[in-house]
């Protein structure tokens, strides 16, 4: 969802000097590995849509230089953090404004508590993940996912009140569910690779 729709100046030099350092092939395969990756998980959790998979890579100038579905994959866990970090950062500033409904407050503190444990899970997630502890991430990957579920929940026990926050949990929902199918994927690779 990005705001400049024209590419500025400065983002098309970063472009063009990703390009160079990826070079010109591995740009094209990147793209190509990224399709095909958003494509399974798409197949394989009917939670996940394609497009916003492909679009939130593509929106990562990283993605580019992705040679495989391992490095795609902690890429999907870094966007997801990125995420998660910036939702915390908003609900502060929502929490900072005055006349706040007293419930409203009050889901906006529970959304805040389970953000900020979520942003501690990554640091062991990508531990895991780098370890090829594939179920153990996935374990962590799934609490994120019920962090965006349980926030935007908490707002549904009054039925007057809308969630301030349902397209960002919505994101972190969709984002932490394309890091976890991918490591699902990696997971299932690995059992092969020691059976085979
Ligand atoms: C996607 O799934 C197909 C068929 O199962 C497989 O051949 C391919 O390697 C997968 N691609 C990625 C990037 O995981
Ligand atoms: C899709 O999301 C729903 C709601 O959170 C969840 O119950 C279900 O398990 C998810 N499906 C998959 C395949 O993960
Ligand atoms: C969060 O992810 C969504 C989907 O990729 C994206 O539209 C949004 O801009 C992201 N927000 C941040 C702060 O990265």
């Amino acid at each position: 969802m990005s705001k400049q729709r024209k590419m500025s100046p400065s983002s098309f030099l970063l472009l063009f000097l990703t390009i160079i350092l990826c070079s010109f092939n591995q740009f094209v395969d990147a793209n190509h590995l990224i399709q095909q990756t958003c494509k399974n998980c798409s197949k394989n959790d009917p939670n996940i849509s394609y497009k916003f998979c492909t679009t939130s890579f593509q929106s990562d100038r990283r993605s580019q230089c992705a040679q495989n579905l391992e490095e795609l994959g902690l890429l999907s866990i870094k966007i997801t953090r990125h995420n998660v970090t910036n939702t915390c950062d908003y609900i502060k500033d929502l929490l900072k404004k005055k006349d706040k409904d007293p419930f409203i407050k009050e889901c906006l503190n529970d959304c805040l508590d389970v953000y900020s444990d979520a942003i501690t899970t990554f640091r062991e997630a990508i531990r895991d993940y780098k370890a090829k502890r594939y179920e153990d991430c996935n374990f962590k990957l799934s609490s994120i996912i019920d962090a965006s579920t349980t926030c935007e929940d908490g707002f549904k026990q009054k039925n007057d009140v809308t969630s301030p926050l349902t397209k960002r949990n919505k994101n972190v929902f969709q984002l932490s569910a394309i890091a976890l199918s991918i490591v699902n994927m990696l997971n299932v690779d690995k059992l092969n690779d020691g059976t085979l």
